[in-house]
Parts: C-alpha cells; structure tokens; sequence
C-alpha cells in the first residue's frame, strides 16, 4: 500500500514542515508525543510512517505489532529503533547522515578546549567577582597543542574532529571499533593517510591525553568505558564524549573524576538522558552540554529536509534518499 499518512512526533525547522504539508497526507503533533499516545498510533493502523525523535522508542515488541511502512528518524543514530527487529517486519528505517559530521566534530573540540583550558570554572570566577587581576597562577590548564588525541571509532564524527585536531598541532591515533579491531584501508584513510595512527582499544585507551568517543550505541559499545578502562587511562587524560551517553558507565565515571583516576570530563550526551548521575553536575572537572552536536540552525534545519523527504519517499513506497535499513 502507498501513500501513507505520517506521523511527525515533534516540531521541526523549517523546510521540514513545508515538505511534508506539500506531500499533505500528515499528522503533526503540537507537543512531543508521549510513549502511550505513540504507541497507539503506529499500531491502530492510522498512520504508516513516522518521522520520529530520539526520544521516541520502538523495541521490538511494539515494533511487531506495528501497522508502520517506515521510521524517518530526526537523527544520524538510530539507537532509539531496534533495526534488527524493524528489518525483520520489513519496517524502513531512514536517518539523516553527513549534515552534522562539523557541527558535531566542533562540540568535540569544543568540549577537548573547554575541560583542558577549564573555560567554565574560569567564566564562573569572573563572573562571581572571583578575578582580581592578571595572576601568574590563576586558572591554570593542560596543553592541547603537543598532546594525543585517541579517537574511539572511525566514521564521519572522529574523521572530522582529527582533522581539527591535527589542526592544533595534536597526535592523533584511532581505534576503529573498540573494543574489538578491524582492518581500515588507505583508501578509507583519505587525506588522513600517514597523519593518524591506528592502535588497539587497549593502546588507546593507555595513551590517550584526551579520549574521545565516535561510536554508534550497540551492545557491543554500551559501557565501553567503565570503571576498567578508566582505570586503566592516564590519570591526567580528559574524557570527551559527543556520541550516546550510555557508551559510558556514569556512575563510574563520577567515581573516577571524584577519586583522581581522571583528571576531567567533557560530556554533550549522558546514559540517562535528560536525568544525570548523581554527583556529575556538582564536579567542577566537568563541561556539560546539554546534547547540542547538531545544534546550529542550518544543521537542525539539513536534518529537517533529509527527515521530510525520507519520510515522504517511504510514505509513497519510494526508497528513501538516505535508508539504514
Ligand atoms: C544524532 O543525530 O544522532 C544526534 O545525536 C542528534 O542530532
């Protein structure tokens, strides 16, 4: 069957709704949707695709008795939908890749400049009358210039942040997926040829000044960095993460930048987002964002068109431009 209605869960930039009113046949819902009223909808036969936000979750269970053609998210990860079980109900999963690779290597260096020079605790000492005038010792950080890089993972994201980082006169070395290996060909290298190094999940983690991490949430990666592995990082290295908030154990996290065994961490994602674990936003070693890789307006409003015109291709039985599976 085509020509599906779709279901868009929240509100999006502009050219999304203008795509998707063109197409016509659309639900919009006025307030982010809630699970029951999301669950309602994709199983009552009412809609056939939804363009969805990372908020909104299909397991495998709701994705069986899913009435749905396909799931345009509003995202490159796609770790909120269970792919294997939509393939398995021949559910098309579209996502919206390439547009936020810079946005999100930007807030990786972002945070990498912002833990190292401590730019948060600083703006708080002006900011609270704490800056009595130029002093020798004020505010001291850590070089980036000089310093290793580790990159965990490969794609787009830790591709864009090592040319950055290269930039500022960094070393930068990579594991393409941790924890495990896997062969990467010069051609996958590109203009990184010869300026990275690839090295196991251990070397990395090892050598690592700052470690930042590019993987996608599988089980594989969930809790990748856990107390073992902080344990095992140099206690001067800073932890960086833009990818999804569950590639680390929080709660260990906030031990091992409480007890010394990492000197600092800077987060835009967290394991159980928006909540955070305890004791994180009280640790002055921290720069937390609140999940803004993609978030400058011509970035939200890329994702908007590839989300739309997902949505609308598999609304009319058309592949979608940008499909997972
Ligand atoms: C994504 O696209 O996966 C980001 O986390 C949100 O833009």
């Amino acid at each position: 069957m085509t020509d599906h209605r779709i279901l868009v869960t929240s509100e999006i930039p502009e050219p999304g709704p203008t795509i998707l009113r063109e197409y016509g046949n659309v639900t919009f819902c006025d307030e982010p949707i809630d699970a029951d009223a999301l669950r309602t909808a994709v199983t009552d036969g009412s809609h056939g695709v939804v363009l969805a936000q990372l908020r909104d979750r299909f397991d495998a269970d709701l994705l069986s008795r899913a009435t749905l053609a396909g799931i345009s998210n509003y995202a490159v990860g796609f770790d909120n939908i269970d792919v294997d079980a939509a393939q398995r109900h021949g559910i098309v999963v579209g996502n919206t890749p390439g547009v936020l690779t810079d946005s999100t290597a930007d807030i990786a260096v972002l945070l990498m400049l912002a833990t190292a020079r401590r730019a948060v605790e600083a703006d708080r000492v002006v900011r609270t009358g704490g800056f009595q005038g130029w002093q020798p010792n004020l505010m001291l950080g850590t070089d980036v210039s000089g310093r290793t890089l580790g990159l965990a993972g490969f794609g787009r994201i830790a591709k864009a942040t090592a040319r950055r980082a290269l930039g500022f006169g960094m070393t930068v070395l990579f594991c393409p997926r941790p924890p495990s290996d896997r062969d990467v060909a010069d051609h996958e290298l590109g203009d990184l040829v010869g300026r990275v190094t690839h090295v196991d999940w251990p070397t990395l983690v090892r050598e690592s000044d700052f470690l930042s991490l590019h993987v996608p949430l599988t089980d594989d990666t969930r809790h990748l960095v856990d107390a073992d592995v902080l344990a095992a990082m140099r206690d001067d290295a800073i932890l960086i993460n833009t990818a999804r908030g569950p590639v680390v154990d929080e709660t260990a996290l906030v031990e091992a930048l409480r007890d010394g065994v990492i000197a600092a961490a800077g987060l835009d994602v967290f394991e159980r987002e928006p909540e955070l674990a305890p004791g994180l936003a009280d640790l002055p070693n921290t720069v937390l964002l609140p999940h803004v890789g993609s978030a400058t307006v011509s970035v939200r409003s890329e994702m908007a068109r590839l989300s739309a015109l997902n949505a609308v291709a598999i609304a009319r039985g058309e592949e979608p431009p940008h499909r997972v599976v």
